[in-house]
């Protein structure tokens, strides 16, 4: 992992990555930040690395095909990490067809810019070799995998089943990276994270929604009886992941990544209020979410005895950093929660 081309970098798990590999490797000479800038997408996550010589930021949508096939030509990458998505299931259920497009279509144009660069013989469809070392990571969700009941846990082998259109979405971006890795042999990977909680996170989110909201005493909306699981894992340890899965993971495989660290909506939402010393009265149970999966669990065995990765984080300790980072930058909340976030929110919790 030389010349790096991050997707979506300048969004939550995207920008910690870059800071992450910038931060621990030494073989990285050049990371491309390609990002189209969407309400999520956030330029203050990477201003203490602006003027880093390795970092480049470029601003473009994976949907425009000239565009980025004009990126590989210029950068010549080795590695392609693709988080640009639309990743909200709560605006996935108000406007589907920009998660299809986005997500799907996005997917493969990059696909097939990745495949026309890396080619060996580009114009021979039987060819299957490709430039030594380069490798495309799709970062994919445990949310393709559908809803779990009271037990189970998802493995690799989990048949995909999404219930929201942001899952669907996911699940048919794995499809097509499935599809060119079998059919032309790219050299891809699916890593499939549960959750993700940290700092930069946009607060439309479980976690930094509730700090920002019991910050301002306002009311925290919980849907439904709030006893929905989630299985919590903190950004940097996902970012572990992902470069453990470039360093050492098998060619087209797919990778599970969680940290056995399931949690109730509620307990979460609880703790955040103990830690800030706010009262459980702020607490507000709104209507059920339409297609709300009640559970999710990642069984990562294949992850942790394959390649030997582990979650460096308690969730106590996680917890602890970033309550304390959402306090120390106020001003980071201030810019994201100004302008379309209140119209944003004022749609989405006008009951
Ligand atoms: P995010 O919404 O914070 O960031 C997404 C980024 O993608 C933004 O910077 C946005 O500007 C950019 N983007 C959106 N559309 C684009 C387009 N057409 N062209 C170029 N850039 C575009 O998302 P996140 O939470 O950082 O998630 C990143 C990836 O990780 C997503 O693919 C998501 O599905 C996956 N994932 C997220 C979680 C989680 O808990 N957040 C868990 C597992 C997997
Ligand atoms: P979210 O952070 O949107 O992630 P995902 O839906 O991708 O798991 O939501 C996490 C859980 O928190 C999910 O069960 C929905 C619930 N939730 C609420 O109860 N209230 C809220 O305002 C939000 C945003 C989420």
């Amino acid at each position: 992992m030389k010349n790096v081309l991050v997707t979506g970098g300048a969004g939550f798990i995207g920008s910690n990555f870059i800071h992450y590999i910038l931060g621990t490797r030494d073989d990285i000479q050049q990371v491309v930040n390609y990002d189209l800038l969407t309400y999520a997408g956030n330029l203050e996550n990477l201003a203490d690395i602006e003027t880093d010589p390795r970092y480049t930021f470029v601003r473009g949508d994976i949907r425009d095909r000239e565009g980025v096939k004009e990126l590989f030509d210029e950068y010549d990458f080795d590695t392609v990490v693709h988080f640009a998505a639309e990743s909200h299931v709560d605006r996935s259920i108000l406007e589907p067809e920009l998660f299809l497009t986005t997500n799907v279509v996005g997917t493969q144009t990059l696909l097939d810019a990745a495949k026309a660069h890396w080619k060996l013989a580009p114009e021979d469809k039987y060819s299957r070799e490709y430039k030594p070392g380069v490798r495309y990571l799709q970062v994919s969700t445990d949310e393709v995998y559908g809803a779990l009941g009271k037990t189970g846990m998802f493995t690799e082998t989990t048949p995909l089943s999404p219930n929201s259109p942001y899952s669907a979405s996911k699940a048919g971006a794995d499809m097509v990276v499935r599809a060119y890795h079998e059919t032309y042999g790219l050299p891809v990977n699916i890593t499939r994270c549960s959750n993700n909680y940290g700092p930069c996170q946009f607060p439309e989110k479980l976690i930094p929604l509730m700090i920002h909201n019991a910050l301002d005493d306002k009311s925290l909306p919980v849907y439904g009886d709030g006893m929905q699981v989630r299985d919590w894992l903190h950004v940097h340890d996902h970012c572990a992941a992902i470069c453990a899965v470039l360093d050492k993971g098998r060619v087209g495989e797919v990778y599970n990544i969680g940290g056995n660290n399931e949690r109730a909506n509620l307990d979460i939402v609880r703790l955040i209020l103990d830690a800030l010393d706010k009262p459980e009265s702020l607490i507000a149970h709104v209507q059920d979410r339409p297609g709300h999966d009640r559970r999710y669990a990642i069984d990562n065995g294949k992850i942790t005895s394959e390649l030997g990765w582990k979650p460096a984080y308690t969730f106590e300790q996680g917890m602890e950093e970033t309550i304390k980072w959402y306090l120390d930058h106020p001003a980071w909340v201030e810019h994201v929660t100004s302008g379309a976030y209140r119209d944003y929110y004022k749609r989405m919790y006008r009951s």
